[in-house]
């Protein structure tokens, strides 16, 4: 009986060493100390020994018993690191790889300089208003002191929806509407930003639709010296202390005394090339006293009330705040231009 149990330990070692998964170490095991085993055979015939048979045998027997599950478990327990292992190589994340970038959207740069614009005047006390990018002809000019044969007016120049109706030219158009709408003739403060249109051929520095800020003022005792300093401060606040302002004489039916004002050429520093058309400065805005007549057609007493108005280029100001140079970078939405205004770098 006891060759016939070492014999069986021999044989079951034998065969858990060859068992690769967990259900070939099941099947040894019942094979080898299952109910129907030899390993049990042996174990009922126990009852036809004497006691010191028994004893003996028994030692043996338990001796088999615990190498043969040992062996099972030992090997279950390899097989299992083995598996996780192998999952482990096989789900190994790779550190090195590019990782997906988020990308997130930026401001325009338009929205950008129109909010800075913004920022600037409201510090200032102004309003920020807002108003139609489809206007009549009235307020775009009849109320504005446009004579109706002003070249202004011609259909060449404006994009007309009917007779009398038309896409904006300019931000100007507000001017009427905020004076209208202030029944009571309070003084007031405000700027306006907005798209505008016109029938412009494109090119590097022209666009059929660019967009503008107007400033209008209206008090009693404003003085054109209000009008200069407020608009020194907005160019030394856009631009910087090293661009040069200027002041130039000019003529707008709407204001009188006109100028525009000018700012020396962000790319040749005024040497003269192709974005100031060689002249060494970039006109960014005009302005001037707002006209007797427009005060009046807007109910507004000229002898009591002054007022400023100005309009800025808000793509010029862009330009020269980042160096574009042709404005149609600003409306093609190509990810590479745009990307560059991320606000965390500006
Ligand atoms: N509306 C003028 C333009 O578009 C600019 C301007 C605004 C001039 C206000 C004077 C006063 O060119």
């Amino acid at each position: 009986m006891k060759e016939k149990l070492e014999s069986i330990k021999t044989e079951a070692l034998e065969e858990i060493l060859k068992c690769n998964d967990e259900a070939s170490i099941n099947n040894v095991r019942s094979k080898y100390l299952g109910k129907k085993s030899a390993f049990s055979d042996v174990m009922s015939n126990m009852a036809s020994l004497s006691p010191d048979e028994k004893k003996s045998v028994g030692m043996v027997s338990n001796e088999v018993r615990n190498a043969i599950t040992e062996a099972l478990d030992n090997r279950l327990k390899a097989i299992k690191e083995e598996e996780l292992n192998k999952k482990l190589e096989s789900d190994k994340i790779d550190i090195t790889l590019p990782s997906n970038i988020r990308r997130s959207g930026y401001l325009h740069p338009l929205t950008l300089v129109r909010e800075e614009i913004e920022d600037l005047f409201i510090s200032m006390g102004y309003d920020v208003v807002d108003g139609p990018e489809v206007d009549s002809d009235a307020n775009c000019f009849e109320m504005l002191n446009l004579p109706a044969s002003h070249p202004a007016r011609d259909a060449q120049d404006s994009f007309y929806i009917t007779d009398d109706m038309l896409l904006r030219p300019h931000t100007s158009s507000m001017q009427v509407r905020s004076m209208l709408a202030n029944a009571e003739k309070k003084p007031f403060k405000l700027i306006c930003p907005g798209k505008t249109y016109r029938r412009d051929d494109d090119d590097a520095t022209h666009s059929h639709q660019f967009s503008q800020v107007e400033g209008l003022v209206v008090g009693e005792n404003i003085s054109l010296s209000d009008l200069k300093g407020t608009l020194e401060l907005f160019a030394k606040k856009m631009f910087g202390e090293s661009r040069e302002i200027r002041f130039r004489a000019s003529y707008f039916p709407f204001t009188e005394p006109s100028y525009e004002v000018d700012v020396s050429c962000f790319k040749c520093d005024k040497k003269g090339c192709n974005i100031c058309k060689g002249t060494g400065w970039i006109e960014i805005l005009g302005c001037g006293m707002v006209h007797p007549n427009v005060l009046e057609n807007c109910g507004f007493d000229h002898t009591k009330y002054q007022g400023f108005a100005f309009g800025v280029g808000i793509e010029r100001v862009a330009s020269l705040k980042y160096g574009v140079t042709n404005i149609r970078d600003y409306f093609i939405n190509d990810y590479r231009f745009l990307k560059n205004f991320d606000r965390k770098e500006i």
